[in-house]
């Protein structure tokens, strides 16, 4: 199962929120934030909708592959923040850049970039499609809670996007899922039925984030090591890890775990923050415009969040 990447893109919106500006909101500092996350602002949208932002991404990524909407076969997309339950995310996304091919959403949290990468992948291998757009967008913005300090100084909205094709350039992948909403819970509420007599929490992000933290690090670790054992090469090959950015001080412990060089994890947190499924295209999209990048260059994508959920990749630049 392989394919290789012909262009990336990445939209954020324009309203950058400071932290100071934020202490404003909830009883938090600039201090606490830097410390314990690694964020210093982070982008919200004041009236961009995630599928407005997510076609913004994919025009970007179209035109950084050299194709058309039109010449589109495939459509997957990831959010936890869509604008509404139906439509999906990816249809709008297909309606704005006038593609005409299937279009769906998978929902993985803050891994299902990944996620949906490795269906596109299924379906490349698949045969008879040609180019698939894969892409991230959320509007977090919408359902965090602005009165919890816990949640609300993490997340921020944005989108990234891949055009992909047949290749030869994706070596391994490995999902994970460990079913349960004790620790990560985004529910919609309490709902319209008159007939329904369980207690609903509100919409909002809830999160134990010790817990959280915890997973994280060892399943960058865990899945890491998996892949690279998969594809038969030592970790210390790879020249850039492109990590779900959601907390510095988890990059931090798992690179120490693992021995690598915390240089080679692609950060972007400090000025976007945790933007879910969209973290590591957006992450990719700055290292691939960096310039950085060499050919034959090893890059592992890793991710986590809800679900709980995992998962890792491993490309071939
Ligand atoms: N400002 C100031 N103080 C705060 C804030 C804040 N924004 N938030 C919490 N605190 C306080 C707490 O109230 C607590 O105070 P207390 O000791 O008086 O009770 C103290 O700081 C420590 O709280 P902890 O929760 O232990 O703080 P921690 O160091 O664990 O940091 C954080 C919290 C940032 C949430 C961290 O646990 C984390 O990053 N977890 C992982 C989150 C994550 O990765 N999510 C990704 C998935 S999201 C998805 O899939 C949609």
């Amino acid at each position: 199962m392989s394919f290789q990447i012909l262009g990336t893109g990445a939209y954020t919106p324009e309203k950058i929120l400071t932290n100071d500006e934020l202490s404003s909101l909830v009883d938090t500092s600039d201090e606490w934030i830097t410390q314990r996350v690694g964020v210093k602002e982070r982008r919200i949208s004041v009236c961009e909708s995630a599928a407005e932002m997510g076609a913004k991404a994919a025009q970007r990524a179209l035109d950084a592959a050299g194709i058309t909407a039109e010449q589109l076969d495939l459509i997957v997309g990831a959010t936890v923040s869509a604008d509404c339950i139906c439509p999906s995310m990816s249809a709008m996304v297909q309606k704005q850049i006038g593609a005409h091919c299937p279009a769906f959403d998978v929902n993985s949290a803050c891994s299902g970039f990944l996620f949906a990468l490795d269906t596109a992948a299924a379906f490349l291998e698949r045969g008879g499609i040609q180019y698939a757009l894969v892409l991230g967008a959320e509007r977090l913005s919408r359902i965090v809670d602005w009165t919890d300090r816990s949640t609300c100084v993490i997340f921020a909205d944005g989108a990234g996007a891949f055009v992909i094709a047949k290749g030869e350039n994706y070596l391994g992948s490995h999902l994970f899922t460990q079913g349960g909403d004790s620790v990560l819970h985004i529910p919609l509420g309490r709902g319209n039925s008159p007939f329904y007599e369980k207690e609903e929490q509100p919409l909002a992000v809830h999160m134990s984030g010790q817990e959280t933290f915890k997973f994280a690090v060892t399943q960058i670790e865990n899945d890491l090591k998996l892949i690279a054992n998969q594809a038969g090469i030592d970790l210390s090959e790879v020249s850039w890890i492109v990590p779900h950015q959601a907390n510095y001080r988890i990059i931090e412990l798992a690179a120490r775990r693992l021995r690598i060089p915390i240089e080679k994890f692609v950060l972007n947190l400090e000025y976007y923050g945790n933007t879910s499924s969209a973290s590591v295209p957006i992450c990719f999209d700055s290292l691939v415009r960096s310039g950085k990048l060499k050919k034959g260059d090893l890059i592992a994508l890793c991710a986590f969040g809800g679900g709980l959920s995992s998962a890792a990749c491993l490309i071939r630049w």
